[in-house]
């Protein structure tokens, strides 16, 4: 038997021991979470994640990128990836969609992720709380999620003042492009008029703007997709986006719902492909429909749902507002994309840029690279230099 001396120092090995290993566990763990490890995000910080509500953990994500504590991607974009839209560069087409930086906290911290472009939004002029909580609600088994935010907003003046910074910047190149998404107040008496404020306060700012008429959480607001109200907003909203005292006045977007008759793309297509006012379509916001797939106790709650179970309905309208607009109108494609090739499916459909929301939310920052790398393959094997030359491709096949 060791004498006590002999056993304290073995105690004493056995704690650096213990120091070393666990010291260099955490070490590696925080490497491994820094440097966008996909194994690490799959099997360790995902499920914790998982273990908060779904607005909770929305809002340390936030945190986290608002001060950088984010993956960097460890190798560059995939020159074939880089592409031009609207005289602006991206070093890659996979954006982050509106509603998760709803407030504009964490613009770089994102971009520094390794996505393209970041809309920020949606933005309403006054501040309001949105809708009571809970509101943001997972659907496990189906990779979904189905929200009710309500356009919960810190409003114009504060989002602007995170903003303001840009307008001295240049806006291209190497930072990555922000756009703003605008939303109306739930109160407001002249809803034009909140786009038309919007385009005032963020023209000088953003790299593009997205007129929000989409969104399924505030009454009458998806009315506005109907052809007299449309063309109402569409001809004030883009006589104040041009009177704005600019050399490169921001291109104006239209997001629309993927809930749509015939009836009702055809109405819309013929707005926006009128006399240049809009410069683009973000196709699509999240759904109402309930698709019998769906497998997850919450797919009762009231909202609009994203993520897989949106990802063909957002494709086919896509596919339909391509072929009714001909083709003259750049589309950011979005809707249950999560992987290099549905990223690709939207491009072939139309889409010229590309963005995702709940693939982030389920599988953490090492999904944007996986989708640039994957995305950067596709295009290779078909033959393609450039994502350009692929899009609307599944048009020119039929034709
Ligand atoms: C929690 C949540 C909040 C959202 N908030 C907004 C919003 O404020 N404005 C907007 O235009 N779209 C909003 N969206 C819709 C997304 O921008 C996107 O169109 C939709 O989620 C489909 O993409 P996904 O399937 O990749 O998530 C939100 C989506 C989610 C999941």
């Amino acid at each position: 038997m060791a004498s006590p001396s002999a056993q304290s120092k073995n105690m004493k090995k056995l704690m650096e021991m213990a120091i070393v290993i666990g010291g260099g566990t955490v070490f590696y763990g925080i490497y491994a979470v820094y440097s966008g490890n996909e194994k690490m995000y799959t099997n360790v910080v995902m499920p914790v994640v998982k273990l908060l509500d779904a607005e909770t953990a929305h809002n340390f994500a936030v945190k986290a990128a608002k001060y950088k504590l984010v993956p960097r991607p460890r190798v560059p974009d995939p020159a074939c990836l880089q592409t031009r839209v609207w005289d602006r560069e991206f070093s890659n087409p996979i954006g982050l969609a509106a509603g998760f930086d709803k407030h504009g906290e964490a613009v770089d911290g994102l971009l520094k992720m390794g996505f393209g472009f970041v809309e920020v939004g949606s933005v309403t002029p006054l501040k309001q709380p949105g809708n009571e909580k809970p509101r943001v609600f997972r659907l496990l088994e189906d990779e979904g999620i189905i929200n009710r935010y309500g356009f919960n907003s810190d409003g114009h003046d504060t989002v602007y003042s995170r903003l303001k910074f840009r307008e001295s910047e240049p806006r291209v190149g190497a930072k990555g492009c922000m756009g703003v998404n605008l939303g109306k107040n739930k109160l407001s008496a002249y809803p034009v008029d909140d786009y038309v404020q919007g385009v005032k306060k963020f023209g000088k700012v953003a790299d593009y703007l997205v007129v929000n008429i989409s969104s399924p959480n505030t009454p009458g607001l998806r009315e506005m997709q109907g052809r007299e109200q449309l063309e109402n907003l569409i001809h004030v909203v883009s006589l104040e986006r041009n009177k704005l005292r600019l050399t490169r006045k921001p291109p104006l977007l239209v997001k629309i719902a993927p809930d749509l008759s015939d009836k009702d793309k055809e109405d819309i297509a013929a707005v926006v492909t009128k006399d240049n006012r809009v410069d683009g379509l973000v196709i699509s916001n999240t759904t109402v429909s309930r698709p019998h797939s769906l497998q997850s106790l919450n797919k009762s709650e009231v909202g609009g749902l994203s993520g897989s179970p949106l990802k063909d309905l957002a494709t086919t309208t896509i596919h339909d507002m391509y072929r009714l607009t001909e083709g003259k109108l750049p589309i950011i494609g979005v809707g249950g994309i999560s992987s290099g090739k549905d990223a690709y499916e939207k491009i072939k459909a139309g889409a010229c840029l590309v963005q995702i929301y709940t693939a982030l939310i389920y599988q953490g920052p090492p999904v944007i690279a996986r989708i640039k790398r994957e995305l950067g393959e596709l295009i290779r094997k078909d033959g393609y230099t450039s994502v350009e030359e692929a899009v609307g491709v599944d048009h020119k096949k039929k034709s």
